[in-house]
């Protein structure tokens, strides 16, 4: 950040954007402005954080060195900050948090349902677990920065790494399996589209310690059961299966090197976003032959199970793996919800079997959750492998969807009762009111200085149970006047038998 003073000091002045349109600054002029305020935004190391910025995001830039008025002036004030929060992050005003926390509290339910426990990491990691060299997209992603102590750190774009940093550290200690999940902010510089933006809540489900397909399996069951009770049905949604042991069995084919196997899949991953031709091109360049480019993109179109084993031959891994699952979806009775697709692939390199990824039928929204086997993270970070999967479902696709469908929730707000003084002397007795309401756990909102008629409104829009009046004559009776809102009954009861 050293390296750009001056235009740190006026990042803190920044105007609301409409001031924007009056600046006679050149195009040019206004995007060197961007890209420089987008690598202090960004820092250094990312070489993506200038590419992945388009000329869309140019509205965003701080508004060029004006001269700040001089402390002390009285003049500060005029300044107003910008209102919006940071391009890509969103506040969640009480009607937001409402949602968040119903989705969180479903995401939960879900999990405690299939017996997972509940576990937490920081948002702050060290870069050194997100450094891979795959070419991923979410390691081009990073909010990366130097701290006051001179040590690398990100704000995590994933939970997956933290997941095997603890594993790890916990050693020996804990018995296996393992079944966490958890529920936390990522980060990452990304172009946003409907339902992506640069921070995201993750709901993570991970098995640590069971090489069975049986853990995919149970995972799957996790997200069905999620979106049947979110109302979501299989026509609306679908989950595409694959295993990257199938790119593994061409790539042993045409004798191409293991180590080249994660960059590969990478690469592969960008079928769909960069032209077919793009992705063969990468692919020879990765050092994969045009032979064995032609086969994988042929494998890659394959949506039947029988057509792979045709290819692949039958005493191949991947073919028996996903055998077993759809198998066990059957049993378990979700067949309805999953297809196998080769083109599934997902974009992490640690991916070793078999992956899945949700989708919206209708084809307009990006991935919903997304998963796999991990079976090798843990040997890139030093320690033994154990075998593990998992999925990651964001908060936001998932809302997109509900949106869509009609089956956001109706969440008003939900008061029990609403205390008020008749007088303003009684504001001690109505507290007294309050306050034994508030032991016996009644969610209680305290209201005094308004006008009769505004505490009836406000009861409709809180939706409060009932209405509890503090006034002068009653109380001398040792009485409060009670209204109930939803059938309009009103009755005087004694203060201590309130309930
Ligand atoms: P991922 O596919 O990168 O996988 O992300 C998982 C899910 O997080 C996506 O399907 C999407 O719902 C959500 N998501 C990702 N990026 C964004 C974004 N920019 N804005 C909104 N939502 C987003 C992983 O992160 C893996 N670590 C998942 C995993 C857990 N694999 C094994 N265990």
């Amino acid at each position: 950040m050293s390296a750009f003073p001056v235009l740190q000091n006026h990042l803190l002045f920044l105007r609301p954007r409409l001031h924007l349109s009056f600046i006679p600054f050149s195009p040019r002029l206004r995007r060197r402005l961007f890209f420089s305020a987008a690598s202090v935004q960004c820092s250094s190391s990312s070489p993506s954080s200038s590419s992945t910025a388009s000329r869309d995001d140019i509205d965003e830039v701080a508004e060029p060195p004006g001269v700040p008025p001089p402390p002390g002036s009285g003049r500060e004030t005029q300044q107003l900050i910008d209102v919006n929060p940071p391009r890509g992050t969103r506040d969640f005003p009480p009607e937001d948090m409402r949602l968040r926390n119903w989705l969180f509290q479903q995401f939960r339910e879900v999990s405690r349902i299939l017996s997972f426990e509940e576990v937490d990491f920081p948002v702050l990691e060290s870069e050194a677990l997100f450094i891979r060299k795959a070419g991923e997209e979410i390691t081009q992603q990073l909010y990366n920065f130097e701290d006051k102590g001179g040590r690398r750190v990100v704000l995590r774009p994933e939970i997956t790494p933290s997941l095997a940093r603890l594993v790890i550290k916990q050693g020996k200690s804990v018995s296996l399996p393992l079944k966490w999940f958890t529920i936390g902010q990522c980060w990452r510089y990304e172009r946003m589209t409907r339902g992506r933006r640069r921070e995201h809540y993750q709901w993570n489900m991970d098995i640590i310690g069971v090489s069975r397909v049986r853990a995919e399996a149970e995972l799957v069951n996790a997200i069905v059961l999620l979106f049947e009770r979110l109302g979501i049905t299989s026509s609306d949604v679908g989950i595409r299966v694959s295993s990257r042991k199938v790119l593994q069995a061409v790539l042993q084919m045409y004798a191409i090197p293991e180590r080249l196997f994660a960059e590969v899949c990478v690469i592969v991953d960008k079928l769909g976003k960069i032209t077919k031709e793009e992705v063969e091109k990468e692919l020879m360049s990765a050092g994969v032959t045009s032979e064995a480019v032609k086969g994988i993109v042929e494998v890659l179109s394959l949506t039947s199970l029988d057509k792979l084993e045709a290819v692949l031959g039958s005493d191949v891994e991947a073919i028996a793996d996903l055998k077993k699952l759809f198998s066990l979806a059957e049993h378990y009775g979700y067949s309805q919800w999953i297809t196998f697709d080769a083109s599934v692939v997902r974009g992490l390199a640690y991916y070793t079997g078999i992956v899945f990824e949700a989708f919206d039928r209708e084809g307009k929204l990006r991935a919903i959750c997304g998963g796999g086997r991990y079976d090798q993270l843990l040997s890139t970070f030093g320690s033994d492998d154990i075998p593990a999967c998992g999925f990651g479902f964001g908060d936001a696709v998932i809302v997109e969807l509900l949106k869509e469908k009609g089956l956001l929730p109706d969440l008003g707000r939900q008061v029990d009762d609403i205390v008020f003084p008749l007088d303003e002397e009684l504001e001690g007795q109505a507290s007294m009111v309050a306050s034994a309401l508030r032991r016996k756990g009644h969610s209680v909102d305290l209201v005094e200085d308004k006008r009769l008629k505004w505490v009836f409104k406000h009861a409709e829009r809180v939706n409060a149970s009932r209405l509890i009046l503090v006034g002068n004559s009653e109380w001398q009776r040792g009485m409060v006047r009670v209204k109930v809102l939803s059938t309009r009954e009103e009755y005087e009861t004694k203060i201590d038998e309130l309930n």
